[in-house]
């Protein structure tokens, strides 16, 4: 079947194979559809419309005109025709950003990859110096957008873990697709969290799903590149950064390495703002982490409008009482609205009365439901269910922050540093953070971000023999603790809901 697909900028023709649905045919021609929930069309966000023919949608068929969930719909005619509107996609921008934080020194050529569940980022380093940086979607992000949606699909089936560690060769051979020299490659070094490191080794995650979330393996083996059908020599070897436990992997041991903080001799604390909060505190007499289920609000998913921090995203918010005053990346249309704007919705709502404490709208719209919104711009608003999820963020953040500071009996007045990693961080308002709650106000510290640690810490591994051994050292040293195992976690977490 013949189907023609618009977006906002083309219209190309696609030939689909009978039984493939329309996220599935397109894929290859580069236009991928946000199927966050792996195409059970439960999550709504790959939505496009039908322009004119005759389709099957979820077994039934549907004439155009039609708006329906493209992993749900298949044409079933000679010829159709879509639009894919620029919410429905990923990877519209095609910049994936990849800053690499303290780029250490290389006396030889290494390649350095953070394996992410959303994004794969990459470094070349020379001994003259960065030669280049890269990244691209996971496209393992088609099997659902967290960590839990990839192990069920994992678990049981070995021909969907082939699937899935190929879907990660796949992105880093995306991301790493311009860079020069790779056939001077002497060493690679892999990092992420635990699920994604066993995943890159086609290693079953499933006891990371299950409690009490004991993963496979720790301590990952060094292999030849060959095993990976990297572009780079086939004897260079590849070395993954250790993991602490299920949930603190490798890529928190490559911000511990990075930060300096394993070393710090008073207490200090390492955040990778995510899906999951990893929280790393370094008391001065020893290291303790902890995993918060922050929930992907902050990365966009699971809320109205939300989109990662792209070209057109909103990432700047000013709710007042008269006008809303608002940024998008790239000064172009507004296509979505990211984590770190909907932090500053929340503070610059709340701070002008358009937001009572408990998170419900004092001002709003109601659609036809009764369901209240708060419009930002044209078709992009916030409703009062949005507000609920990224005030369960902010609250597992805080919380996770004091029960951990609680269980190691270290008072917020002796923090030092606080290191944010994450992308997430990179963009966010720090008073923003703080007025809402999110973040404790340090009355003796202060906050540094200090981003992609995990593609520090891997450019480390790759470029300093000795740092292996540092990796295992920092891994074996820091412990977990189950945050609902610490005394007044639950409390903390319901009182944290409100907004200040
Ligand atoms: S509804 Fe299609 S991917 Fe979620």
């Amino acid at each position: 079947m013949l189907l023609i697909v618009e977006t906002g900028d083309a219209v190309r023709e696609i030939i689909v194979e009978p039984g493939k649905t329309i996220a599935e045919s397109i894929g290859p021609a580069g236009l991928h559809l946000d199927t966050r929930c792996g195409g059970r069309g439960t999550c709504g966000r790959c939505r496009i419309k039908l322009l004119a023919g005759v389709f099957r949608v979820a077994g039934k068929t549907v004439r155009a005109p039609a708006e329906v969930n493209g992993c749900q719909t298949e044409p079933a005619g000679e010829t159709g025709r879509i639009f894919i509107p620029e919410t429905s996609r990923i990877g519209r921008s095609g910049q994936i950003e990849a800053a690499l934080p303290g780029a250490p020194r290389s006396s030889r050529t290494v390649l350095a990859i953070d394996i992410g569940t959303t994004t794969v980022a990459a470094a070349l380093l020379t001994p003259a110096g960065v030669a280049a940086t890269g990244g691209a979607f996971h496209s393992q992000f088609k099997f659902g957008d967290n960590v839990a949606s990839r192990i069920s699909y994992a678990s049981g089936h070995p021909e969907h873990l082939a699937r899935l560690q190929e879907e990660t060769l796949r992105s880093i051979r995306a991301a790493i697709r311009h860079f020069p020299r790779l056939d001077e490659v002497a060493a690679v070094a892999v990092a992420g969290n635990t699920t994604m490191s066993c995943l890159f080794h086609r290693i079953d995650p499933t006891s990371i799903g299950v409690m009490p979330f004991t993963p496979p393996c720790r301590e990952f083996p060094v292999r030849p590149a060959a095993d990976f059908a990297l572009p780079v020599p086939p004897g260079a070897p590849v070395l993954t950064a250790p993991a602490v436990s299920g949930y603190i992997g490798g890529d928190l041991v490559g911000g511990l390495l990075v930060t300096g903080l394993a070393a710090a001799k008073k207490p200090e604390l390492l955040i990778d703002l995510g899906t999951n909060c990893e929280i790393i505190l370094q008391t001065g007499r020893g290291m303790a982490a902890a995993s918060a289920a922050a929930g992907p609000a902050f990365e966009g998913a699971g809320i109205s409008a939300g989109c990662r921090a792209a070209q057109g995203a909103i990432d700047r918010i000013d709710a007042g009482p008269d006008r809303v005053k608002f940024s998008a990346i790239g000064g172009s249309a507004p296509v979505g609205i990211c984590g770190s704007a909907y932090v500053e919705f929340l503070a610059s709502a709340r701070r002008n009365g358009l937001l009572n404490d408990f998170g419900r709208l004092e001002r709003f719209e109601e659609d036809a439901g009764r369901k209240r919104f708060f419009r930002i711009a044209g078709e992009l608003v916030i409703t009062e269910s949005d507000i609920e999820q990224l005030l369960k963020a902010k609250a597992a953040v805080r919380a996770g922050i004091q029960a951990l500071l609680a269980y190691a009996g270290v008072p917020l007045e002796a923090l030092g540093v606080v290191h944010l990693a994450g992308g997430f961080s990179t963009y966010l308002d720090l008073a923003a953070a703080q007025a809402i709650g999110m973040l404790p106000v340090l009355p003796n510290g202060e906050y540094r971000i200090v981003g992609n640690t995990s593609l520090g810490g891997a450019a480390r591994l790759a470029a300093d023999p000795g740092a292996m051994a540092q990796m295992l050292a920092l891994s074996r040293s820091a412990h977990e603790i189950p945050l609902n195992s610490i005394p007044g976690f639950e409390d903390c977490y319901i009182d944290s809901l409100l907004l200040p």
